[in-house]
């Protein structure tokens, strides 16, 4: 346990230098602080060229023993679980790890009810109430694989998912509350269930008691509960058996189902979650005076919706591991108004707080001092996650949320890679601004030259590539391990390539600069263009289309579509053809992908080869068009005026 938390730089330095000469006896020794029904027999085997990835080989567990069962002897009367509802005229739930586990397993006994087994998967698309916590674990529970699919996605979207994962079973709910909106839940999911042959059961949550009615083979979850006991003993997984399948965009082709396994996932989360946020959950010295209550757990709130990775790691298994509070939010920061995320960490004391970039700026635009109307005194640590964070960003971060007194950590990682990678440990390390700062232990980044060779020395700018495995890694894409091979492991021989550009300054801390391929990050959301530009080609109207990222005040980027019409009649009416495309982007992918900017052009810029410059059309959308570069060796080097000329 020692070796778990680390208190202090000097034992960061330690922990990371063992970590990097020998990363066996340090995993070996992080992961023997959990529950395991079986001991590993080996820590690691692993090449990156094949590649394959197993930690913890042979080692038996089940998530849920280290997440609920575990903390039961301790704290089972400590609150795990706070879940706070989109209305604030809605009471709070709070949720007790004994009554955690209780639901769970209750809802466990469902699922088996229900014909579900071990390897089984299961979709999950619910709103952000605790039922969905409960469905995630009742899954790792009975060792069913849970596929999580955000609700703001459409039917379509929501289709693929479930059928790319041949899952037998959905969980719905008739609807979800966001802001001042009812999001129907359950028609969108009977829209998708007309071709999703492979369900054979749906279970429905009553969250916003709209008057929905079951079709055949849907049950409906309260009349579920209450026909089983909340008695399931856990059930015996190997490490290296998936846990779930969480989908991610790619810059071309369908989404990629992301597999994470059990044993490594949870020692990293677990671990990452600890350290990163310096969660304590016996704080006896409490704001300078000793606290009379023999052992306070922290309190600790992430806004990201479970429908994402970081809900996943940091709301749900890092911090359940680590026997936490976990604060769960319904809604949206601006409902009733952009007071509302303070109002809830000074009702439910927060005092680690973790959000998005987009998720400040918006908040930054929007309150002014709002954040000096609620009492944030009990803040201790700040977090952002999902894209690089701006200076001016940061710096309202730290004056009005953290009165400059709270670390930042700026949180680099992603879907792949299961847990934190890069970022400062708050209080521990130090902190820059802008910077994700210094690798967590175990993981070992390396920038590199276009050739793949790596960059010594500091500072330096290159690709983000990673060198040796971790345990938080991905195994695989669910269903196509070749295509795993070819995003993470062929750019860069026996290296991780994660899709990210990095500078690393003098002393050695890493800047997140952007990505280097086709995906664009728009409110912390990854949208990869290619598979954007099919759908609207796919407009009857259209020949092609390119879209670029452009900066955006609050959203970070936003999407700039230019479009080529088959027929460039200009009767066409632009608006209402705008408005088709946007409306086929939301059908088939969701409201996030939706252009920003729509301009409709003669011809795209291109390059002998027929590839579109898509440099150019990124300069244009930025309006920086000052030096767009030598243009001359374009097929079309004519258009890029014209397009220059009806710039938006
Ligand atoms: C991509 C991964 C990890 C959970 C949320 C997003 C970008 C993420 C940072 C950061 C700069 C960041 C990267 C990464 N990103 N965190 N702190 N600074 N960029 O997960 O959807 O898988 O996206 O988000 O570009 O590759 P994701």
């Amino acid at each position: 346990m020692q070796r778990f938390q680390i208190n202090s730089y000097h034992e960061y330095e330690k922990a990371y230098k063992d970590s990097v000469e020998n990363p066996e006896a340090f995993w070996d020794e992080i992961a023997s602080s959990f529950l395991w029904k079986k001991k590993w027999t080996k820590t690691l085997e692993w090449d990156f060229t094949k590649p394959e990835v197993k930690w913890f080989v042979n080692g038996k567990l089940n998530i849920t023993e280290n997440c609920l069962d575990r903390h039961l002897e301790e704290r089972a009367n400590q609150t795990a679980l706070i879940f706070e509802p989109n209305s604030p005229n809605e009471a709070a739930q709070y949720f007790t790890y004994k009554a955690l586990h209780s639901k769970v397993c209750q809802f466990a006994n469902v699922l088996k009810a229900n014909g579900i087994k071990k390897g089984d998967r299961v979709c999950i698309y619910m709103p952000m109430v605790p039922e969905l916590t409960i469905a995630v674990l009742a899954c790792a529970r009975i060792g069913a694989v849970h596929s999580v699919v955000f609700g703001g996605f459409s039917s379509s979207a929501l289709a693929a998912r479930i059928n790319d994962a041949q899952c037998k079973m959905l969980l719905t709910a008739d609807g979800g509350f966001r802001g001042d909106k009812i999001t129907p839940l359950k028609a969108i999911a009977d829209e998708a269930l007309q071709s999703c042959p492979s369900i054979e059961k749906t279970i429905v949550l009553k969250r916003v008691l709209s008057d929905v009615a079951l079709k055949t083979n849907q049950v409906w979850w309260h009349d579920e509960i209450k026909k089983v006991d909340d008695n399931c003993p856990a059930v015996e997984i190997d490490a290296e058996d998936m846990l779930f399948i969480l989908y991610t965009s790619g810059s071309t082709g369908k989404p990629k189902g992301m597999v994470h396994t059990c044993g490594g996932y949870m020692v990293y989360t677990a671990y990452t979650f600890r350290n990163v946020f310096q969660y304590r959950c016996d704080r006896t010295q409490r704001y300078g005076r000793e606290d009379t209550r023999a052992s306070m757990p922290d309190v600790y709130w992430c806004t990201a919706d479970i429908g994402w990775i970081t809900g996943h790691s940091y709301i749900v298994y890092g911090p359940l591991a680590n026997g936490a509070t976990t604060v769960m939010f319904e809604g949206i920061p601006s409902y009733p108004d952009y007071g509302r995320f303070w109002e809830i960490c000074e009702k439910h004391r927060v005092n680690q707080f973790y959000t998005a970039p987009t998720a400040i700026r918006a908040l930054a635009k929007n309150t002014v001092n709002l954040a000096d109307n609620y009492n944030l005194k009990h803040i201790k640590t700040l977090g952002t996650v999902g894209e690089p964070i701006n200076l001016e960003a940061w710096n309202w971060y730290n004056d009005y949320v953290g009165k400059g007194k709270c670390p930042i950590v700026d949180t680099w990682w992603q879907t792949e890679t299961g847990g934190i990678m890069i970022s400062s440990l708050a209080g521990v390390t130090n902190d820059k601004p802008t910077y994700a700062t210094l690798p967590l232990p175990g993981v070992q980044p390396v920038l590199l030259d276009e050739k793949g060779n790596e960059i010594q020395g500091n500072p330096a700018e290159g690709i983000l590539a990673i060198k040796f495995p971790w345990p938080g890694l991905a195994r695989t894409i669910y269903g196509d391990h070749q295509r795993y091979k070819n995003v993470y492991f062929s750019a860069y021989k026996g290296k991780y390539f994660p899709g990210d550009g990095a500078l690393r300054d003098k002393s050695g801390n890493y800047r997140i600069t952007g990505r280097v391929d086709d995906v664009i990050i728009v409110s912390g959301h990854n949208l990869g263009t290619a598979p954007i530009e099919d759908i609207i080609d796919e407009h009857p109207l259209v020949a092609e289309s390119a879209i670029v990222g452009f900066p955006h005040d609050i959203k970070g980027n936003a999407l700039y579509g230019y479009v080529t019409l088959k027929d460039s009649d200009n009767s066409y009416n632009h608006d209402a053809l705008r408005k088709e495309i946007n409306q086929l982007i939301s059908d088939s992918i969701g409201p996030i992908a939706k252009l920003e900017k729509i301009q409709f052009t003669d011809g795209l810029p291109k390059t002998r080869s027929g590839k579109i410059m898509r440099r150019i059309l990124r300069k244009i959308a930025e309006k920086d068009t000052s030096n767009l570069g030598d243009t001359s060796t374009l097929l079309n080097p004519e258009c890029v005026q014209d397009i220059m000329d009806n710039a938006l």
